[in-house]
């Protein structure tokens, strides 16, 4: 169902150096699962369609408390504010010092990691989409046009095969990786905690009720 796709049409030579490291490594030292994973790092995961919806579209249902306000601990997050990062005096001085020509805000080589979906060569957005949501649900969860209706939500496979993605290590390590100018070792157990929205486990999903007649 899936396709992979090459992880960013902006950094194509980085990601053939990554591979190739990769690849070399493997074969010189015949191994482990976890350099397999490293080189998961150049390829996004996405199903066959890829609309952004918006996390406003998520909210309508995930803001509830009932469910677990999913949505709330993303809003507290730091990915809720990736995008305003790119407007900071520090950005600023990043850009200066990589030379980029466009301001931190306006560059592929910062929006890839601090926006939705940037990433994605075939991206498309919806009306509720912005840009402004910095990371939001779906760039971790997948494009969420066609999954995101109560009947599918409730069902996981077909939310699944409908692009839903329940992401893994390997799924944080696209952005939280040395590309990232400043870079903090990434410790998946860690920094899974800090972003954890876990669904109420009391919740009966047989309650959910399309809330957005506008699809
Ligand atoms: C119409 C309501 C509704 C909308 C809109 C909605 N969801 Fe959900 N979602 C649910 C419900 C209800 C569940 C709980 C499913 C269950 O209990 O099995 C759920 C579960 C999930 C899960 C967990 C799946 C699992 O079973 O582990 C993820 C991830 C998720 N939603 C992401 C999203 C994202 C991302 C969006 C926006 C693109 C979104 N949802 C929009 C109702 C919705
Ligand atoms: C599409 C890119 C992207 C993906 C995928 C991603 N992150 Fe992030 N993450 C970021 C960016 C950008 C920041 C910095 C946001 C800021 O401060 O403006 C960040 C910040 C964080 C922080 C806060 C770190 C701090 O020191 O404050 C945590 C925790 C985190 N991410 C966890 C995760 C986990 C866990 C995953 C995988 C499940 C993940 N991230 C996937 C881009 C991403
Ligand atoms: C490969 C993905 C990636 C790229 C490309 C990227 N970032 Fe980030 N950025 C991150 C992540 C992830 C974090 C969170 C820091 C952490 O926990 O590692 C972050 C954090 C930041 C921070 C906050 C630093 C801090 O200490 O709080 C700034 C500022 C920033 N990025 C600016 C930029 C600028 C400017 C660019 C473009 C030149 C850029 N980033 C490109 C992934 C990326
Ligand atoms: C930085 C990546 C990231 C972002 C952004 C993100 N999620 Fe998640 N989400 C995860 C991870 C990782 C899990 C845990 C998967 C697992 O249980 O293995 C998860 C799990 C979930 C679950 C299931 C929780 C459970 O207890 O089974 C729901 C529901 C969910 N996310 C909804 C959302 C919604 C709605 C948003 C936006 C408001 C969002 N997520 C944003 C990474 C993310």
């Amino acid at each position: 169902m899936r396709e992979f796709i090459p992880a960013s049409r902006f950094n194509t030579e980085g990601i053939r150096l990554m591979k190739l490291f990769s690849s070399l490594i493997l074969s010189l030292l015949t191994i482990s699962l976890s350099f397999g994973q490293a080189d998961s790092t150049a390829v996004l995961k996405y199903a066959g369609q890829h609309i952004y919806a918006g996390v406003e579209r998520c909210q309508v249902c995930h803001e509830a408390d009932d469910i677990g306000n999913q949505f709330g601990a993303w809003q507290a997050s730091n990915h809720a504010k990736a995008y305003q990062t790119l407007l900071s005096e520090e950005a600023a001085k990043i850009a200066k010092e990589k030379g980029l020509k466009k301001p931190a805000y306006e560059s592929p080589e910062c929006l890839e990691c601090h926006v939705t979906g940037y990433s994605d060569p075939k991206a498309e957005y919806g009306e509720k989409y912005k840009k402004e949501d910095g990371i939001g649900c779906e760039s971790c969860h997948g494009a969420g046009e066609f999954f995101r209706k109560a009947d599918i939500m409730c069902d996981i496979e077909m939310a699944k095969a409908n692009g839903l993605i329940i992401p893994k290590e390997e799924d944080c390590l696209r952005c939280h990786n040395e590309r990232s100018p400043r870079y903090k070792p990434f410790d998946f157990k860690t920094y899974d905690e800090k972003i954890a929205h876990k669904l109420n486990p009391e919740y009966k999903c047989e309650n959910a009720e399309e809330e957005d007649e506008d699809w």
